[in-house]
């Protein structure tokens, strides 16, 4: 089956993308398309040279009009953050970016999936929503899935336990506004936290855990990363890949990503992630978990701080 996937902006991100995608054998096409022409040659080149020892794919560097019959698109093009500036920073220069690239890429891949992968990405997701003309369940935010993904790779450190095993969620913002509601987090079928904010686990913990430091060590996660190699982009591809696994599956799997709210939690018009449901028809629905006033309150601020960028950039 041909599974065609278009990666816009061959940096660090849309490389080691394309990279993963070759070695877990999700795509059998890829092209790469970035407006430096010669950074996206090279990338297409390193990783092709690869590929005898991968499922079949072919790997190019090329155009928009390469895009034609697209199933995926990954849009990864726009200044990264330095260190010391957050996603929010960003926002208008890379709202310019995708501004630009919307009308072009859509006009030749009119009927793919899209994911938003750029920072700020709810903003960029929002943007691209409103810009491309495209139904909104086709247009999917990588969002908090890195963040969740940092969560419970925390907790499986703490718990001594598959990550497979925790049902926990980052919600909101992926910048600086986002939570975990502790409430709807489990590990098996259990709660995680008591409700004095113990433990509610029996097995070996490794250390005492703390629910405000887990929760700043993935808000900061990111920012360390950046200070430390000056860039992120091995666990975000990983994410994306999942994203698209799960575009080219055969069933629907719910996970954190950023997409546009209608009236879930009483919030509207803002792309952020909640637990959405998606699969090969793009996003179809959402599980809503019962939350406390408190983390309701934290969805709401995180709803408010997005808007109030979306307030202030020209979309
Ligand atoms: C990250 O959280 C920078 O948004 C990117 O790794």
């Amino acid at each position: 089956m041909s599974r065609k996937v278009t990666i816009i902006g061959a940096g660090s991100v849309g490389s080691t993308i394309t990279y993963t995608m070759a070695v877990n054998g999700l795509a059998s096409e890829i092209v790469m398309i970035d407006v430096n022409t010669e950074k996206a040659l090279g990338e297409a080149m390193d990783i092709r040279q690869g590929t005898p020892f991968c499922s079949p794919i072919q790997i190019y560097a090329g155009t928009y009009e390469d895009a034609k019959d697209s199933d995926v698109v990954v849009i990864t093009s726009g200044m990264p953050r330095k260190a010391g500036q957050s996603r929010i920073d960003l926002a208008q220069t890379n709202v310019d970016v995708i501004r630009e690239i919307a009308p072009e890429i859509v006009k030749h891949a009119p009927n793919a999936m899209y994911i938003l992968v750029s920072n700020p990405v709810d903003v960029l997701t929002y943007t691209f929503c409103k810009v491309s003309g495209l139904p909104e369940n086709r247009i999917i935010g990588s969002g908090t899935i890195l963040d969740t993904a940092r969560l419970r790779s925390r907790l499986a450190e703490y718990l001594s336990i598959s990550q497979k095993s925790i049902h926990a969620y980052v919600m909101g913002e992926h910048g600086d506004s986002s939570f975990v509601p502790w409430s709807t987090a489990r590990v098996g079928s259990v709660e995680i936290l008591d409700d004095k904010g113990g433990f509610n686990y029996t097995g070996r913990i490794k250390a005492k855990l703390n629910p405000e430091e887990i929760e700043q060590y993935i808000r900061t996660s990111g920012g360390k990363i950046i200070e430390r190699k000056g860039a992120t982009f091995y666990a975000i591809a990983i994410s994306v890949c999942h994203i698209v696994d799960c575009l080219f599956g055969s069933s629907n799997r719910v996970m954190t990503v950023s997409s546009m709210l209608h009236g879930e939690y009483g919030i509207d018009d803002v792309c952020l992630s909640i637990p959405f449901i998606f699969g090969p028809q793009g996003i179809c629905g959402n599980v809503l978990p019962a939350m406390t006033e408190q983390e309701l309150e934290k969805l709401q601020h995180s709803a408010d701080v997005l808007k109030n960028v979306i307030k202030q950039v020209n979309i």
